[in-house]
């Protein structure tokens, strides 16, 4: 069976989402979580943005061993170097850059002709290619650009040594027809393509972006950029737990595998919507709280006598925890503590000392804790910002 290759951009096009942004150890977190979930390529940051980014690239890049790691670059020498100094201590290292090839992008954001873009896409590739061996090409806004250029653009950056070719649809503006056709186009003209990954990286404008990642899988697509709880630029990224569970679940249409552990994809949407404090739509597919629920009473019936009838995959394979007695007043730091790692939390021993503590005094109160109250627990305590402010006085001004 097919596998295709899952490239997670929560910590990039994810935090660049209004109120999104993730310190230093929080990145740690959420990457350490990623390669736990099974993903092929975790795009770290952008080095070139800030120090703070750069640092998050850097310390990602040395501590993760199995993902590749990515770090974005525009087309210019300046963020390539940037990117591979932040990815030199990388196990699986990747250079991503990019340039847009739509006339819009062309005549009025870059202000150049399409004989230059092109030159300066394969010049960017080769520079990234003499640093590092895997070097990813994004055609920003690809879904609005002429398919003839890209196809000139494309063959160009695989003879300058690119071994990722990413088509965006960067406003969210295809449909999964045209999306399709797009797709099953470059795979037909562009020499080389077969040699390198074929990669989708579709925004949710239109709440299609899951949709047309999907069509392009279906078109030959090998690589699909996805994020947790479908964060991301504007209306977001396609959900990486949608694209997934889709394939699972129509496996039987599709015939695509994941190297996703399916099981883990409940702890990674939870440690990331409680990082970044943007909660999960409870309707969300997948992840949302109401996804397994089931309210009508025909439906619990339904449920009850086989839960086939409305179930379309099982709470478990999302790694869903039951809400199960899973601790109580008389158990000891060391099983609280392997619930906690159970649950995907690495919490320092500070930190499960004082969790520790205040489950004593809740165990007392409730005498059975569930999974739901660990983590509403360890939760609402935890992740608390570093205090980097002293809040000392304040002054409210009212009037009519
Ligand atoms: O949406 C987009 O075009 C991007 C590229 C930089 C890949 O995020
Ligand atoms: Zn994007």
């Amino acid at each position: 069976m097919k596998t295709i290759r899952i490239f997670d951009t929560t910590l990039r096009d994810g935090e660049q989402s209004p109120g999104c942004s993730m310190n230093l150890q929080e990145k740690l977190e959420v990457a350490r979580q990623l390669e736990k979930l099974g993903v092929d390529v975790i795009e770290a940051g952008f080095a070139i943005a800030s120090p703070g980014d750069f640092m998050a690239v850097k310390a990602i890049a040395e501590t993760v061993k199995n993902a590749t790691v990515a770090s974005l670059s525009r087309a210019l020498k300046k963020d390539i170097e940037r990117s591979y100094e932040a990815l030199k201590g990388a196990a699986n290292p990747c250079i991503h850059t990019f340039l847009a090839t739509s006339p819009i992008h062309m005549q009025y954001k870059l202000k150049m002709t399409p004989d230059e873009v092109l030159a300066q896409a394969e010049e960017a590739v080769r520079y990234a290619k003499s640093l590092c061996s895997d070097v990813e090409f994004s055609a920003e806004d690809a879904s609005r650009s002429e398919p003839e250029f890209l196809y000139r653009v494309f063959e160009a950056v695989i003879k300058a040594g690119a071994t990722r070719i990413n088509v965006p649809d960067t406003v969210g503006y295809a449909m999964p027809e045209e999306f399709y056709e797009l797709i099953r186009g470059i795979r037909e003209n562009v020499r080389g393509i077969e040699k390198v990954e074929l990669s989708v990286h579709c925004h949710n404008d239109l709440g299609l972006a899951v949709a047309n990642t999907l069509a392009a899988i279906r078109a030959g697509a090998t690589q699909a950029e996805c994020t947790i709880n479908g964060i991301g630029e504007r209306a977001g990224n396609a959900s990486l737990e949608e694209v997934v569970m889709a394939l699972v679940t129509r496996q039987d249409l599709y015939g695509i595998t994941t190297n996703i552990n399916t099981r883990q994809i409940y702890n990674s949407s939870r440690l990331v919507s409680t990082i970044t404090g943007v909660s999960v739509q409870p309707n969300k597919a997948i992840v949302g709280a109401n996804a397994f629920a089931h309210e009508a009473g025909i439906h619990q019936h339904g449920v009850l006598a086989n839960k086939k009838t409305y179930e379309i995959m099982t709470p478990e394979s999302i790694g869903l925890p039951e809400n199960v007695i899973v601790l109580g007043k008389h158990s000891g730091k060391h099983a609280f503590s392997e619930r906690l790692k159970e649950l995907g939390y690495a919490l320092t021993d500070e930190q499960i000392s004082a969790a520790f503590e205040k489950f004593k005094v809740l165990a007392d109160r409730k005498k059975e804790v569930t999974a739901l109250d660990l983590r509403a627990l360890v939760e609402s305590d935890t992740f608390e910002m570093p205090s980097e402010f002293i809040f000392d006085t304040f002054v409210i001004n009212s009037g009519n």
